[in-house]
């Protein structure tokens, strides 16, 4: 029985693809993440970069964030088998995305195509354990139209040596619309005996000790809310030990930016645009914000963001 590596929080840091980045994540992680996972990548992808230049240069991170995931997607067992070889010395975790909803993807029979094919899914999850002695899990939907895949698959998964299930419980055709459905976390919690790692709408610490509580499950995982602030995981953290928690000034969390600014220099991968929306991120909801986006949107470089970064910050007192 493979175990997971130890985690120094409950609350972990979700994929997402264009915005958890390695420095990002870095940043989840100094703040408290108990777990941070790589962007979904493509399994032909890294089998055809490992031919041609150095995989961690594909895809990118740092000792820091460890323990550190790998998510993966494609069903191609063989290039499945090859993918996993390559990335397995990197990483402590070993993760499969069957949850992203993008037709480009379901196309290519992967991520939440599969919650239709409980076969596949079955031989896909057999040849990923029997490739790896590192843990393997599995990030899933709820169903496709209905919300009725999970359990299936949720069985399957423990059947065949997966170490732990993050369920979104969404359906793929919801996309990101509506609620999560935290009843079905619970349901899946009772219904499997590996840890559950519940997903979706968690934006405050009181609604991670909620999904905690009312579902039973093990882990929370937390994406959007979590990009625009990353503090998020230092007031979970402390939420859960003692009952309450700070809340961060604006120039506090601004100041993630100038972080963030910082640990992408040594990232080539990270570019204006990604720096841009991070900008926006780190300001959602700060009183000027609108403002703030029309200057950014004039800012094209490193430097022209971080002088408009500059700007908001200074508009703050402490
Ligand atoms: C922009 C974006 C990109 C995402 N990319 C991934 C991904 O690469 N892999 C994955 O498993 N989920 C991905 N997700 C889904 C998130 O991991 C998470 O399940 C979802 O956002 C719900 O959690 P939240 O309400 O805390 O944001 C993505 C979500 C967003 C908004």
């Amino acid at each position: 029985m493979r175990t997971l590596p130890s985690f120094s929080s409950k609350a972990f840091f979700a994929p997402m693809a264009g915005v958890s980045d390695p420095a990002l994540r870095l940043i989840c992680k100094e703040l408290g993440a108990g777990l941070v996972v790589t962007e979904f990548t493509n399994i032909h992808a890294i089998i055809a970069r490992d031919k041609t230049g150095d995989i961690q240069e594909f895809i990118e991170f740092s000792d820091q964030e460890r323990p550190l995931s790998v998510q993966l997607f494609g069903s191609d067992l063989d290039a499945l088998r090859k993918a996993i070889k390559i990335v397995e010395p990197y990483f402590e975790i070993i993760d499969y995305n069957m949850g992203c909803p993008a037709p480009h993807i379901t196309e290519q029979m992967a991520c939440s195509a599969l919650l239709q094919h409980p076969d596949l899914t079955r031989q896909i999850f057999r040849t990923m354990v029997a490739a790896t002695d590192k843990p393997v899990t599995v990030k899933i939907r709820a169903g496709v139209d209905k919300p009725d895949k999970y359990l299936e698959i949720g069985k399957i998964a423990e059947e065949e040596g997966i170490t732990m299930i993050t369920l979104h419980p969404r359906t793929v055709k919801q996309g990101y619309a509506g609620k999560a459905d935290w009843s079905l976390i619970k349901k899946l919690k009772q219904e499997v005996a590996i840890p559950i790692c519940g997903n979706g709408d968690v934006r405050t610490p009181e609604d991670a000790k909620k999904m905690l509580d009312e579902t039973g499950c093990d882990y929370v995982m937390i994406g959007r809310a979590a990009a625009q602030d990353p503090y998020l995981f230092a007031k979970i953290n402390h939420y859960l030990d003692k009952g309450h928690y700070f809340e961060i000034s604006p120039r506090k969390r601004l100041d993630l930016f100038f972080r963030y600014l910082e640990y992408t220099a040594k990232y080539p991968t990270i570019k204006p645009a990604n720096l841009r929306m991070q900008a926006m991120n780190f300001s959602k909801g700060l009183p000027g914000s609108k403002e703030l986006r029309g200057r950014l949107l004039n800012a094209k470089d490193r430097d022209a963001m971080r002088e408009t970064m500059r700007w908001f910050y200074d508009s703050f007192k402490d």
